[in-house]
């Protein structure tokens, strides 16, 4: 009999069919993101699930007692208990690397957007209303040629500062957990320790993955720390950032502004502050938002829930819960 699985997401028919080679296979139909509620109903007799961001604890793992693989559909995977999932040898899987160039194109996007006030001039003219050649009050501030500081230099990190480098001719600067001295030398990005980079750079970008030594990494103190002209990005997790804090340094002045694509609280509330500042780009958590890049993982993640069922050596295990 072949295993039996369900896919939370919407995939192309040959993905799909490429997951019924081996598997039988029901797939979300509804409208948007399913619901954890409706996902508990759906999972009680399967043995692999395809999902994204909703949480694997042990109220999930009760309703589902033969399953064997959560295969996420992304590269971060804080949604995983670890512990419980280690503890019922639930292999759990992510998707590195297809989705690093897209993200990192992303988060120019946000630091291009923000420092040259893309978005709130696009508003402006379609208001009607036109700039006047010497009206200071659009004005941005460039890109190219400043200093940029790097929270987390993974892969992504590293695609990011590549394009600093190679594109931008910016002065890179980079934290992390451990020196990093290959991309040092590869790409010549600097370490510093955390108030350092803060102190120094003109942006600021967050891409470490949320744990709990990462949780409001970024908070007032931190905020204070940075240049009163400076730009803050994150495409990481929006719980690495203590976010009243951030609003509190963006209304203050005590930062220029923010291009932000992922928030405490997902989905936004709509009375979140965020909406109405003018200095932050929010974008709808998209980093891994392009059609290739999405291909490639519904792929990735396919392949690893099938391999993990069939026995085959499984590529993608997260590294906590690797054997
Ligand atoms: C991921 O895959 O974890 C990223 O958040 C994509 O946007």
């Amino acid at each position: 009999m072949k295993p039996r699985v369900y896919v939370a997401k919407h995939f192309s028919k040959e993905v799909i069919s490429y997951i019924e080679n081996y598997c039988e296979c029901e797939v979300w139909e509804g409208e948007g993101e399913i619901s954890r509620e409706e996902l508990l109903e759906k999972i009680e007799d399967k043995n692999g699930v395809i999902l994204t961001s909703i949480k694997i604890d042990k109220e999930f793992l009760d309703r589902a007692p033969n399953l064997k693989v959560v295969s996420n559909m992304s590269v971060g995977y804080d949604n995983f208990d670890l512990d419980i999932m280690k503890s019922r040898n639930i292999i759990g899987t992510n998707t590195p690397e297809v989705l690093d160039n897209s993200v990192a194109d992303l988060v120019f996007g946000l630091m291009l957007s923000s420092a040259r006030r893309i978005v709130e001039c696009d508003k402006y003219l379609r208001e009607g209303k036109w700039k006047s050649q010497y009206d200071e009050s659009y004005y941005g501030i460039d890109v190219y040629g400043k200093t940029l500081g790097i929270i987390g230099m993974g892969r992504i990190g590293e695609a990011i500062a590549k394009r600093a480098k190679f594109g931008f001719d910016m002065n890179v600067f980079y934290h992390n957990r451990s020196r990093k001295l290959e991309t040092e030398g590869n790409l010549g990005v600097k370490y510093l320790d955390l108030q350092e980079l803060l102190k120094r750079s003109d942006f600021v970008v967050l891409m470490t993955p949320l744990t709990r030594e990462t949780y409001r990494l970024m908070g007032a103190d931190e905020f204070r720390v940075m240049k009163e002209t400076a730009i803050f990005i994150n495409a990481s997790r929006g719980q690495t950032v203590d976010e009243k804090a951030l609003i509190e340094a963006l209304k203050s002045g005590q930062i220029r502004a923010a291009g932000l694509d992922v928030y405490e609280k997902e989905p936004i509330d709509i009375n979140n502050e965020l909406i109405n500042l003018n200095n932050v780009v929010i974008l709808p958590h998209l980093g891994s938002a392009t059609f290739e890049t999405r291909n490639s993982m519904a792929k990735l993640s396919s392949e690893n829930m099938v391999k993990a069922l069939i026995g085959e050596r499984v590529p993608n295990i997260v590294k906590e819960l690797k054997e």
